[in-house]
């Protein structure tokens, strides 16, 4: 049996006190898996990755604790009726549903650059969480969505509450006093929501929204019940803003340390983007290269959801590895989108790495901030829109500083995901001819 080297000293302990050191140093001494801890291994460059993410039969994907179903007579959602949900889903989530619905994205996400106080250091996460809020709950409920922000804001305090750390963690079954909330919160949601649902299928207008299309009844399925759909939204809801947001917080630091960066894309948007922001078409959008190169780089070196979590109910082989039944399985995008192999000067911040007329030799390599596979991101496309018009209208309006001082404004966490809590800048309206361009 061949199995994955271990990292000397690399236990538990050591990944608690920095995981992302701890990451690091595993991709970097052991190569491309390596054991933790008895039966927990860490797929750490491309390869293994995405195997592990494609072979979903061997690597199950564990389920999300956050939202668990509501309890009911009837049991969980069969396999049939999730992969029902997910098909309805993806016809209001797949590009070309994000690119007609570009305007309303645009006009939303401006929102951000008209309330940010200026001239003064300010706490921007929840300010851009509130505004990608709004433009994710109406990205799925359209003219509902006035109804269910406040519950859907109510489902994100709830899930921050149940992933913040604790000295112990309770098993599955216990009702804390946090998973206790977070059921008052889903069951809030779900009753607001299922009125909603009840007049839409009565009146027969079903909306076009993604709600509207997991109403539609599919050729395949047929109708999807009530309760799959009330059971699979809370998730949903809080994802269109949740992850957003926490890459909203990378992007706007290295708008903040890459000045000249933020001077292209400001003139970038001046050129390209309309001055009327529901005007926006996915032309305009297509036609922000540098944007999105942008945005992309901040998303390969600062991935959101920087470790993915898979079960091995069998054993079974990972690379040229033996992994014993029952083993955890860490998929690692951190270190993977840090390969030297992949990406030429890996800790570099290059966005023109991924641009096509690139003098750079760099090709891009595997890109597994969305994930891949069964289970790869649905709202990669609106998450892609939001953040390329939200860094475009920002850079354009805004130079934007860190405050002085030798500590950062924030910190780095990665217990769930990579976040930049605390992260304070500060806006600074752009004069005519304030750029670094030359
Ligand atoms: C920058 C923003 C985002 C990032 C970095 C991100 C990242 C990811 C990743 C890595 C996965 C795969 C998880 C795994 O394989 O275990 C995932 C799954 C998922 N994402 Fe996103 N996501 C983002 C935005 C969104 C948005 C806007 C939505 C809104 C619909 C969304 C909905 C989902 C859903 C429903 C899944 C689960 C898919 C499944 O299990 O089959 N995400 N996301």
């Amino acid at each position: 049996m061949n199995e994955p080297p271990w990292l000397p000293e690399g236990n538990f302990a050591a990944w608690s006190r920095d995981r992302l050191a701890l990451a690091r140093r595993g991709a970097d001494e052991c190569g491309d898996v390596w054991q933790l801890e008895p039966g927990v291994y860490v797929a750490a460059t491309a390869g293994p990755c995405e195997e592990v993410l494609h072979r979903a039969q061997d690597f199950p994907k564990p389920p999300s604790p956050l939202f668990p179903p509501l309890k009911r007579a009837d049991g969980a959602p069969t396999s049939e009726e999730r992969a029902h949900a997910r098909a309805a889903r993806m016809r209001g989530l797949r590009p070309q549903a994000v690119s007609a619905r570009i305007g309303e994205i645009a006009s939303g996400t401006v929102r951000f650059a008209d309330q940010w106080p200026t001239s003064q250091d300010v706490e921007i996460l929840p300010l851009v969480r509130s505004v990608l809020a709004e433009v994710g709950v109406r990205y799925l409920f359209s003219e509902d969505a006035p109804t269910l922000l406040p519950f859907a804001r109510q489902l994100f305090v709830a899930r921050e509450v149940l992933v913040r750390p604790t000295r112990w963690v309770w098993p599955g079954w216990v009702p804390t006093p946090a998973r206790r909330f977070r059921t008052q919160q889903q069951v809030a949601f779900t009753n607001a929501l299922r009125p909603i649902v009840r007049r839409r299928r009565s009146s027969g207008r079903l909306g076009d929204d993604v709600l509207g299309q997991m109403l539609r009844p599919s050729s395949r399925y047929g109708t999807l019940s009530e309760w799959v759909i009330l059971d699979t939204l809370p998730g949903i809801t809080v994802a269109t803003f949740e992850t957003p947001s926490r890459a909203a917080g990378w992007i706007l630091l290295c708008l903040a340390r890459h000045p000249r960066a933020a001077d292209r894309i400001a003139a970038e948007a001046a050129a390209l983007l309309p001055a009327d922001a529901a005007a926006t078409t996915s032309t305009h959008l297509e036609s922000l290269q540098y944007t999105r190169a942008l945005v992309r780089e901040v998303l390969r070196l600062h991935p959101p959801s920087w470790l993915l979590t898979r079960r091995a109910p069998r054993r079974t082989q990972l690379a040229d590895y033996t992994i014993d039944a029952g083993s955890t399985v860490l998929v690692c995008p951190y270190t993977a989108h840090r390969d030297a192999r992949e990406y030429p000067e890996p800790d570099q911040f290059r966005p023109e790495r991924w641009l096509d007329d690139s003098c750079s030799p760099a090709k891009p390599g595997v890109f597994l901030t969305f994930g891949t596979g069964p289970h790869s991101c649905e709202g990669a496309a609106l998450a892609m829109a939001m953040l390329t018009v939200l860094t475009a209208h920002t850079a354009h309006r805004y130079h934007l500083s860190e405050p002085p001082g030798p500590e950062p404004g924030y910190r780095v966490t990665t217990f769930e995901g990579l976040a930049t809590p605390g992260l304070q800048l500060r806006a600074t309206v752009r004069g005519r001819g304030q750029s670094c361009l030359r």
